[in-house]
């Protein structure tokens, strides 16, 4: 028995060595030798006939055979299936791989992220305020009385619950009254400056909210930068300066800022600032003879970004109001500001081309997967 098995261990480890290596030839010598009625198993079952006292010893070299066996067995078939994958059987290097998705930021923060790195190299300093508000501070600490026309334009949305916070040490109508959605950013100038004494120069990024039916232009929530700069001796050429370090990083060294006279509750003198147009770069409110479009009708071609005019309007500033220092404790003779607000979504869409503010909501990773 002992050397039956020894001959058929050696014929078996030569069958394994030599045979093909494929999948289905290691199968069939595994189903041969190790199966459920395969040698082995015959070998085993003559065992169990020897007289005891050869058990023992047969039974430890059955037991070595089905171990070197198995051993082969695998190695031949890990060494095959490494072959078969290198030749292509289950790996096809040709084909594309599954590439990673990494996420990106969301263009409206990529702006608002770019607006203050600009402000920040600037030596401003970011601070956040409140998305629900007070009356007080979203109107008539920035100089907008109730009855005002120019309230209208800041037109909210109101919440049912008046506000019960009552700091000690604050008039109470600061603190009380109806709480509404702040409808521009420009509440935390005065929120700040009640905390904190001049010189200084702070951006403000955040949400506001108005009352606007949505369309291509339109959301009843987007975001904005405001901008103040306070101390003893700020003039008007300084805003001048440091928005025009901002215009030519955000949309390029050639692009050319100009001034129009507005109005402001909270600035005095107020303007609104333009840009020369990103698209046409204010070619196209020329015509072909040189002079303006508006003094020509007909020929001239419109530019689709800025309608031929050439400018591009995009954010309101001016000297701080002396009403609005003295509303929050500042004595107007002494210091001096400037303050500047802008609409990240319209910086965006400029920026990038974008002709729909309602993109940045919709969650359609198409167009988000472009950031
Ligand atoms: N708060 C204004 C708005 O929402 C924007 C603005 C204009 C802010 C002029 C300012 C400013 O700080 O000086 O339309």
């Amino acid at each position: 028995m002992k050397d039956k098995i020894r001959e058929i261990e050696q014929a078996a480890l030569a069958e394994i060595g030599s045979s093909d290596s494929d999948r289905d030839s290691l199968e069939a010598l595994r189903i041969k030798y190790l199966g459920r009625k395969g040698i082995l198993a015959e070998l085993f079952k003559k065992m169990a006939e020897l007289p005891s006292a050869e058990k023992p010893e047969a039974g430890q070299l059955l037991n070595f055979f089905k171990n070197n066996l198995t051993k082969a067995l695998d190695e031949k078939f890990s060494s095959s299936s490494e072959l078969e994958k290198r030749r292509g059987g289950e790996l096809d290097i040709t084909l594309p791989g599954i590439s990673e998705r990494l996420g990106s930021r969301h263009p409206i923060t990529k702006t608002i992220n770019a607006i203050c790195d600009c402000f920040i190299s600037m030596g401003f300093m970011v601070v956040e305020g409140p998305e629900i508000e007070t009356e007080h501070y979203n109107f008539e600490a920035l100089n907008i009385p109730l009855e005002h026309p120019s309230r209208d334009a800041f037109d909210t949305f109101y919440l049912k619950t008046e506000s019960s916070r009552v700091e000690t040490g604050k008039p109470a109508n600061r603190q009380t009254g109806k709480l509404l959605l702040r409808s521009h950013t420009s509440p935390v100038q005065a929120h700040f400056m009640e905390n904190n004494k001049p010189p200084f120069s702070i951006i403000v990024p955040g949400r506001v909210y108005r009352p606007d039916a949505t369309d291509a232009s339109h959301s009843f929530m987007f975001h904005q930068v405001e901008g103040l700069a306070v101390s003893g001796k700020i003039k008007f050429s300084d805003l001048k300066g440091v928005l025009s370090v901002f215009t030519k990083q955000m949309f390029g060294k050639d692009t050319k800022m100009r001034f129009r006279p507005s109005f402001f509750p909270f600035t005095e003198p107020s303007a609104e600032v333009d840009i020369s147009c990103v698209l046409c770069s204010g070619e196209s409110s020329l015509t072909e003879t040189g002079k303006p479009a508006n003094r020509q009708t007909g020929k001239q071609h419109r530019c689709s970004m800025c309608g031929g005019k050439g400018w591009l309007e995009i954010l309101g500033a001016g000297m701080v109001n002396p009403k609005v220092f003295e509303n929050v404790g500042y004595d107007p003779k002494k210091v001096a500001g400037f303050a500047f607000g802008m609409g990240v979504e319209r910086i965006a869409i400029l920026k990038y081309g974008i002709s729909d503010i309602r993109m940045f909501f919709e969650n359609d990773v198409r167009f988000l997967r472009q950031f």
